[in-house]
């Protein structure tokens, strides 16, 4: 009896020493120190024994099963700390790592510019409109007093769409649309896109944004004078309190009398440098008193009526207002560009 307690004493620790899982640990633990183990079974046959081999033996056997069980409880707990370090080692946390800098979008060049035309016209009392980007032809020409065969129409080269709409070519579709609507008196600004059918450069671009003004009230109350005093206002806002504008006669088929505005270059302050080609001017925009046919084509009464509307393109301004010095980059997409905004 004594040697094969002491045999399956071999067997188990040499199988103990071989298992590598929980598993196979807790296989070992019902084999050889359950109720159902070798051991116990072995002990059946004490009740055969004298007294003296009796006690011998289940001494041998006590001590036996404590060091079968001692073993499986040291292998247990190899096994849960082998698993532990291995976790360690693919989870570590340095609590000291600085986080992860989350990347934080911001506006557009664009739309800052944007906004912030919104905001130096809506103090002065402007309403801001939207209207559509594709637009029909009396809208974007004709009500703007520029028939079919209108020589005028050259000045836009225009994408014509198959159905004989356009994408427009200005924002001052923008004003005849409003004007079937609205009646004066009334101060809009409309911002938006508008399309031309050009090759592009760094001045160029077949897509771009402009900006269109429009006063209208009755006759005698809007003058080229306060036209001016809303120009110059509106760049001051933008350029600095020193900004100053000049007006020079200039067509547009809608306007009559016409002019082309231009701000002392914000750089130079009217010096003279690379940016404003030492003239001290930036040309920016056109502007002019609105032509009567513009009123009689979207129903006003002629003569009943006066105003004032003025255009600019979005990116100029930003391009000035920056120092950027290719058109092209606005739509780039190229983020170490849009970055530095
Ligand atoms: N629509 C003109 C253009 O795109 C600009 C303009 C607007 C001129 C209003 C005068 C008055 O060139």
């Amino acid at each position: 009896m004594k040697n094969k307690i002491n045999e399956i004493k071999k067997r188990a620790l040499e199988e103990i020493g071989k298992a590598k899982t929980f598993e196979a640990v807790e296989a070992l633990r019902v084999k050889y120190s359950g109720r159902k183990s070798e051991l116990t079974n072995v002990l059946r046959g004490l009740k055969d024994l004298s007294p003296k081999e009796r006690k011998e033996i289940g001494e041998l056997s006590n001590h036996t099963k404590q060091i079968i069980e001692s073993e499986l409880d040291k292998k247990e707990l190899k096994i849960k700390n082998e698993e532990l370090s291995h976790i360690d080692k693919k989870e570590k946390i340095d609590v000291t790592y600085p986080g992860k800098k989350t990347a934080k979008g911001h506006l557009h060049p664009l739309t800052q510019v944007r906004y912030a035309i919104e905001a130096i016209f809506k103090s002065m009392g402007f309403l801001v409109v939207e209207d559509r980007e594709v637009e029909d032809e009396f809208h974007n020409f004709d009500a703007m007093n520029m028939p079919r065969n209108h020589p005028a129409r050259d000045m836009q080269d225009t994408f014509w769409l198959k159905n004989g709409c356009v994408p427009r070519t200005h924002t001052s579709s923008v004003q005849a649309r409003f004007m079937e609507k609205n009646k004066p008196p009334f101060r809009i600004i409309s911002l938006g896109r508008v399309y031309r059918n050009e090759n592009t450069d760094a001045t160029h671009e077949s897509n771009f944004h402009q900006t269109e003004g429009l006063i209208v009230d009755k006759s005698g109350k809007v003058t080229v004078a306060n036209a001016k005093s809303i120009i110059s206002e509106f760049m001051k806002g933008l350029f600095g309190e020193s900004t100053k504008i000049r007006l020079r006669p200039s067509y547009f088929p809608f306007v009559e009398p016409g002019f082309e505005f231009d701000a002392s270059c914000p750089y130079c302050k009217g010096e003279g440098c690379r940016i404003c080609k030492k003239t001290g001017w930036i040309e920016l925009g056109g502007a002019g008193m609105v032509n009567q046919n513009v009123f009689t084509s979207v129903g006003f009464n002629e003569d009943k009526y006066e105003g004032f509307a003025f255009g600019f393109g979005i990116e100029r301004l930003a391009m000035i207002k920056y120092g950027i010095d290719d058109i092209r980059l606005f739509h780039a997409g190229d983020l170490r560009f849009l970055q530095q905004f």
